[in-house]
């Protein structure tokens, strides 16, 4: 009469596979669901008209002139495109990176035509940083020694920022990783009566070998030196996290964590320790790797993107920045 448990057939072990056994039932269980609405769509932006050039590093990924940005995003807005970030690359560089704050730049010009034709259907952020505009390359002004000087930088940044704010931009994202950026930005943004625009800050942004393709999307070469003096030595795991508890200390509305695969330990672990939004930077190393070995046949695209950008919202990303968003959108993906 007394049925024992542990020796009954149907209990020696649990089986899993019952969760597994059809595709109905795997979607009944998934847990993280990539959705449109968590992709952000990088975009580079030159002056000009008629320009579209696909960069070499970087397949199905190009620099645009303001006006073939508005094409591109007609096509794309179709298929459900939601957020963009705009970089910029100017017509001329110097030491300074003066061309970061010209209301008539690239970037400054794309955000007034994108707002006039779309409006609030398209979320707009706008990088704020030096790099793309100062001839050494480095993300602010630089000293004698040939180190970043960190204060006299921020003014700029706080320049440009106004000027991104002033075009229309939704949000602003300080990428250069100038201690106390998100304050000097902030006040900035403030005193200018944009107290509604958001700061997204880069705030653990790690220095990385897979920004590679991107430094020829903007046209950067460092002339001397390296990132090593103000992005993140990935080495460390508390000093993310100290710099995402300073940037939200300062104001930020919103973090970054950048790169996304190879730091998805540093995106969970900031998804328990603070309660602004997220947001992942899935790089253009992270893309290139995926498209060659694509090309090469290593891999189904589509699967692999899927599978990459889904781990990174499983680890806790709100929003994901990627060069992968046209691909999805235009194919179907999701
Ligand atoms: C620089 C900046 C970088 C990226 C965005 N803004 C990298 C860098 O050169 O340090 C990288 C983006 C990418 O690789 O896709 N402020
Ligand atoms: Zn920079």
């Amino acid at each position: 009469m007394k049925t024992d448990i542990n020796t009954s057939k149907n209990f020696i072990f649990k089986r899993f596979h019952r969760y597994r056994r059809n595709q109905k039932v795997r979607d009944a269980f998934a847990e993280i669901t990539l959705s449109k609405d968590d992709l952000i769509l990088p975009i580079f932006v030159t002056s000009g008209s008629n320009v579209s050039f696909e960069i070499k590093q970087m397949p199905g990924i190009y620099q645009m002139s303001p006006d073939r940005v508005i094409d591109y995003l007609n096509e794309l807005i179709d298929y459900g495109l939601m957020h963009i970030i705009l970089f910029g690359i100017p017509d001329s560089k110097d030491e300074i990176g003066k061309e970061s704050y010209n209301a008539s730049g690239p970037v400054p010009t794309a955000i007034r035509a994108i707002k006039d034709q779309f409006g609030s259907d398209l979320l707009v952020y706008a990088d704020v940083c030096l790099c793309g505009y100062t001839s050494h390359g480095h993300c602010g002004i630089v000293t004698q020694d040939g180190l970043l000087d960190n204060d006299a930088s921020l003014v700029h940044h706080s320049k440009t920022a106004v000027v991104y704010a002033n075009a229309g931009a939704d949000w602003v994202a300080p990428s250069g990783m100038l201690d106390g950026r998100v304050y000097a930005i902030r006040t900035a943004l403030d005193d200018h009566g944009h107290h509604n625009v958001g700061i997204l800050s880069y705030s653990a942004k790690f220095a990385s070998n897979y920004y590679g393709p991107f430094r020829q999307a903007v046209e950067t070469s460092l002339l001397f030196g390296d990132r090593k003096t103000y992005q993140i030595d990935y080495r460390t795991k508390r000093q993310p996290l100290g710099e995402i508890n300073e940037d939200i200390r300062q104001g930020a509305d919103a973090i970054m964590v950048k790169p996304a695969l190879t730091y998805l330990d540093i995106i969970s672990k900031a998804k328990e320790m603070v309660d602004v939004p997220i947001y992942a930077y899935n790089v253009s190393g992270e893309y290139a790797l995926v498209k060659f070995g694509a090309k090469k046949g290593n891999f189904d695209e589509r699967n692999l993107v899927l599978e990459n950008l889904t781990a990174i919202k499983r680890a806790g990303a709100n929003q994901i920045l990627t060069y992968h968003t046209q691909d999805i959108l235009k194919m179907g993906w999701l």
